[in-house]
Formats: structure tokens, C-alpha cells, sequence
């Protein structure tokens, strides 16, 4: 399939055009006013580059590695929820993707392919799996059990959602997978005739690694109201041990956006931590990634490896978050959009436009090696500093 789609923000105005609206929207917001969400994108422009010039060029190498595992790009896919419901199978076409372009897939509890689907999907390549800190404790220890049959090679810890973030669109609209048969569902998928066929060529359309696995769920439909029933609002420092205990592999913890939680999170023996703000969806209001990290690669120094994601929007942002001192970054939108504008090769054209970019802009900075970058590729590394 070939695609006119130059940008990130391309395949965004492509993926709107073929997803029905309350899930596009879904994930094109942020929580109350969306400040965060906004400011996510926006803070990555005050960091200006040195451009450098007559410099040797050739050989340049984008390979590194994140926890310890070789990519061919140090971006790795962010969980992010319902993604069978922006494309169908949405995570098996994603994790494929990832899998082809040598970077980390990491799937959400809340997908819509399950674990064991993605394994299938990925024919036994290692993937990446993210948990939520559930009161069920029987279930959780099933799906950290499940993870490691299906051969995950990290687990994600999430721990900014305790409680959910008010999103106001996904309200209005009606979210739910599979959708609820009322006016406003029906309406907004008369609107996407595409997708609703493609949809009944699946029959993964709810949330797979939830419904016929935990008591107590026979058929669940509402994010907010497992969410508000079954996420542990108890959770707390002491609970990451026996995790990391019962899940015994590479274990990353998501949501730190505080140098204090930082400097705890490195006690705990975990491998990395990601600066998180939940992509602006959690606490609105909240400082972005980006301005967050610089603080936080200081606090915990080289005690735990420091990824972050919110916001990358283009290599660009990406060569700049690793300048800022992050081992990685995730991204999470950018692959929704790439999947709902065109399945598996909208996920490739996504991640081709970031690596190119990614590769370019290192260059024109006179770096040839993307572990070489730092705080010296910037004209302005202390712009965040207060
Ligand atoms: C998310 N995110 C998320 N995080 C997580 O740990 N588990 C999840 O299930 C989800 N679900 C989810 C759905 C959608 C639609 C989005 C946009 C995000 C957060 C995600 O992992 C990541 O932190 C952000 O998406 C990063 O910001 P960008 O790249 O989207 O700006």
C-alpha cells in the first residue's frame, strides 16, 4: 500500500478519516483541559539544536539498546488501549510492525488482541507487556503469568493510574468496545463503512485479555467502569517487590514524573523508568515529559535507566529527548495514527518517517553515532531549569 503521508500529522488527518470518531478521539485527548496534552508537543520546540557543519557523515547508526536489548532505534510502541479498535487486530498488526522495524511493542492490559493473540501474531518474537495494578490479585497474577508463557521479554509497570483521568470526549461520545447500539454509536459508524466491514472480518473486539480471564467479568464493555471497579487506588511502593518478585524479568516502571518518585522508583530495582504523564491524560495541568526529565537524569544519575514518552511527534523530538539525557522514548499516538490510516504499513510508514528524520537530524547536528548525543547537541539543555 503506498502511502502519500510525509508527517506523523499526515497519517493523523488520514486516520481520523477512517476511524469512527469515538475512537480517534479517544485517542487524540487528553484529560480536562488537555494543557498537558498540549504541552507535551509544544515544550519539545524550545529546544534548539546546534547545527554543525563539515563534519564526516557517512556511517551514521541509529542502533542502540534499552534495557540492556539491541534496537535498530532507540523508540519503542507505548501501550495504548482499544488499538484493535482503531484498525482491526490493531495490536497484532502493530506488534508485526515493531517486530519488522527491530524496535520494542510493548501491549496494554487494556487491548484488544490478547497476549497470547500477539505471540501468535509475531510468531514467537519477544514483545513487551504492560500491567495495571489490579485489586484482583488472582487476576493480575494470571496475566504476569501469561506474559512470561508468551515469552515477554519486559514488563511495563504502569503506576499513573491509580484512578482515571476525566477525558470529556470519550464521555460525549460514548466510548465502548465492542460499540453500544445506540443513535450516537450507530451515527458514527455510518459515517466509516470501511471499518465497520473490516471489523466484521474479526472477532477480536473487546478487551481480550480481560473478558473469559478474571472473575467476576463476563462481558465488559466500559474502560471506566473496570477501571473504576477493578485499578487498586491502594497501590504503593511496597507492591512493586513482589511484581518484580513474581514476574522475575526486565521489569520498567511508567508514570514517573517527579524527581522524588524517581529517586524511590530507583530503589526498587527496577531496570528503567519511563517519564510519564500518560500522554496528558491523566493529571491535566501537569508539567510536559520533556521539561519533566531534565530534573529527574539528574536526581537518579546512573542508578536506573531513564526513558520517557508524550509528545514525539517526529525524529526531531526523539533526537531531542535523547539529548536531554533519556535512554529511550515511546510513542504512543504516532502509532495509533499510522494503524488507523492504513493497518500494518501505516505502523511501518510511521516508524520510516521517525528513523528517517531521527537519521537526518543527527546528522545535520554532526553526530554520527545516536549514543554519542548529549546535552552538547543542544544550544539550550538548561532551557527547562528553573
Ligand atoms: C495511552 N497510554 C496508556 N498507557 C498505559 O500504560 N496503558 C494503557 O493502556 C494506555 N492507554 C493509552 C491509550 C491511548 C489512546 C493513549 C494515547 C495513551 C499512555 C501511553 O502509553 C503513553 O504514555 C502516551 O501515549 C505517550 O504520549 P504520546 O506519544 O501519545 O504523546
Amino acid at each position: 500500500m503506498g502511502f502519500q503521508a510525509q508527517t506523523i500529522d499526515d497519517l493523523k488527518t488520514q486516520a481520523k478519516r477512517r476511524v469512527p470518531r469515538m475512537f480517534f478521539d479517544y485517542a487524540d485527548s487528553g484529560s480536562w483541559t488537555q494543557s498537558t496534552y498540549f504541552a507535551n508537543e509544544a515544550d519539545f520546540q524550545a529546544l534548539k539544536f546546534r547545527q554543525r557543519v563539515a563534519v564526516d557523515m557517512t556511517n551514521r547508526s541509529l542502533v542502540s539498546t534499552m534495557i540492556g536489548q539491541e534496537v535498530t532505534m532507540p523508540v519503542a510502541i507505548a501501550p495504548t488501549g482499544f488499538g484493535g479498535m482503531q484498525h482491526a487486530d490493531g495490536e497484532m498488526l502493530g506488534a508485526r510492525a515493531a517486530r519488522d522495524a527491530g524496535i520494542p511493542f510493548t501491549l496494554s492490559t487494556m487491548s484488544i488482541c490478547s497476549i497470547e493473540d500477539v505471540a501468535e501474531a509475531t510468531g514467537g518474537a519477544p514483545f513487551w507487556f504492560q500491567l495495571y495494578v489490579m485489586r484482583d490479585r488472582k487476576f493480575m497474577y494470571s496475566l504476569i503469568d501469561r506474559a512470561k508463557a508468551a515469552g515477554c521479554s519486559a514488563l511495563v509497570l504502569t503506576l499513573d493510574l491509580q484512578i482515571l483521568g476525566q477525558r470529556h470526549k470519550d464521555a460525549r461520545n460514548g466510548l465502548a468496545a465492542p460499540p453500544r447500539m445506540t443513535l450516537n454509536s450507530l451515527m458514527q459508524l455510518a459515517a466509516r463503512p470501511r471499518w465497520c466491514l473490516s471489523m466484521l472480518g474479526t472477532r477480536r473486539r473487546t478487551f481480550r485479555n480481560i473478558v473469559g480471564h478474571a472473575e467476576s467479568v463476563g462481558d465488559l464493555s466500559s474502560l471506566s467502569s473496570w477501571t473504576a471497579e477493578q485499578f487498586d487506588p491502594k497501590l504503593n511502593w511496597a507492591d512493586i517487590g513482589w511484581i518484580r518478585e513474581r514476574w522475575g524479568g526486565k521489569l520498567i516502571l511508567k508514570g514517573i514524573l517527579d524527581a522524588e518518585d524517581a529517586r524511590m522508583a530507583a530503589e526498587t530495582g527496577a531496570d528503567a523508568i519511563i517519564v510519564s504523564n500518560h500522554g496528558g491524560r491523566q493529571l491535566d495541568g501537569a508539567p510536559s515529559s520533556i521539561s519533566a526529565l531534565p530534573a529527574i537524569v539528574e536526581a537518579v544519575g546512573e542508578r536506573i535507566e531513564v526513558h520517557m514518552d508524550g509528545g514525539i511527534r517526529s525524529g526531531q523530538d526523539v533526537l531531542r529527548a535523547l539529548c536531554m539525557g533519556a535512554k529511550g522514548v515511546y510513542i504512543g499516538r504516532p502509532w495509533l495514527y499510522g494503524l488507523g490510516a492504513g493497518g500494518q504499513a501505516g505502523v511501518t510508514r510511521a516508524l520510516d518517517i521517525i528513523r528517517t528524520e531521527l537519521d537526518i537530524t543527527m546528522a545535520l547536528c554532526g553526530e554520527r553515532d545516536i549514543r554519542n548525543v548529549g546535552r552538547h547537541n543542544l544550544i539550550n539543555p538548561d532551557v527547562f531549569v528553573s
